[in-house]
């Protein structure tokens, strides 16, 4: 598209602009604030330009509790959303596989954080299915060890050894991190908890159980880093 120079920002005044896109009903309707009791932006501030430090200031406070009332919450609805999901072919689905992991994670005396790591380490493989490693490496980021991180994101090419009989895998892939010092935990994080996972006859925690790990490993003071990816 060509963005225009000179025209007018797309500011509203409360009424329809055009009935060729239809209107999603929410026309003048505000959003409820989390807590209740704080204050919304005004009206007439309909553009980031117009905020003042102390909106910002307001807006950083505001958010800090916001993050933490609704992180965990919204992390576990993704998951929570793939609940009756169909399978493709493996006897249980994704949302499954992804709670199984946790479990075995927890038998095998995990720690909270190794627990809600492996719970999360799929949750972008539907939607995001050839960077879901990076999905759940830049979700988990300020919150977990640095090897946790460089284990999710690096996990599906480990995984690939594997697969040594699926026509596109490299079985070799994993070998271009050989000598990394995370390399070896990786390698057998994957083979005790990620081949694994796929089976509808091991004994598997539900959702709720891990709930609560979850809100802790979200309310833990962020590293604050940004990631920036490969390009
Ligand atoms: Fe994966
Ligand atoms: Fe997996």
């Amino acid at each position: 598209m060509n963005i225009p120079a000179n025209s007018p920002l797309p500011i509203g005044n409360g009424q329809r602009v055009s009935e060729d896109i239809p209107n999603d009903g929410l026309l003048n309707q505000i959003s409820p604030l989390i807590p209740a009791e704080l204050q919304h932006l005004k009206e007439a501030q309909s553009k980031m330009d117009d905020l003042s430090r102390n909106d910002w200031e307001n807006l950083m406070q505001y958010r800090k509790l916001y993050n933490r009332e609704q992180q965990a919450k919204q992390a576990l609805a993704m998951l929570d959303l793939q609940k009756d999901d169909p399978s493709y072919g493996f006897r249980i689905n994704n949302y499954r596989h992804c709670l199984q992991s946790a479990t075995m994670v927890m038998r095998d005396g995990g720690s909270e954080e190794e627990i809600v790591v492996a719970l999360f380490h799929d949750l972008g493989f539907v939607v995001c299915p050839d960077n879901h490693g990076e999905f759940s490496a830049t979700l988990l980021a300020n919150y977990v060890s640095e090897q946790q991180y460089w284990m999710l994101r690096h996990h599906a090419s480990f995984l690939d050894y594997h697969t040594q009989t699926h026509p596109n895998s490299n079985g070799n892939n994993r070998e271009q991190y050989r000598g990394h010092p995370y390399f070896e935990y990786t390698a057998k994080w994957v083979e005790h908890y990620d081949q694994t996972s796929i089976q509808t006859q091991y004994d598997t925690a539900p959702l709720d159980f891990f709930e609560p790990m979850v809100y802790r490993i979200f309310t833990r003071p962020s590293k604050g880093i940004q990631l920036h990816l490969a390009p």
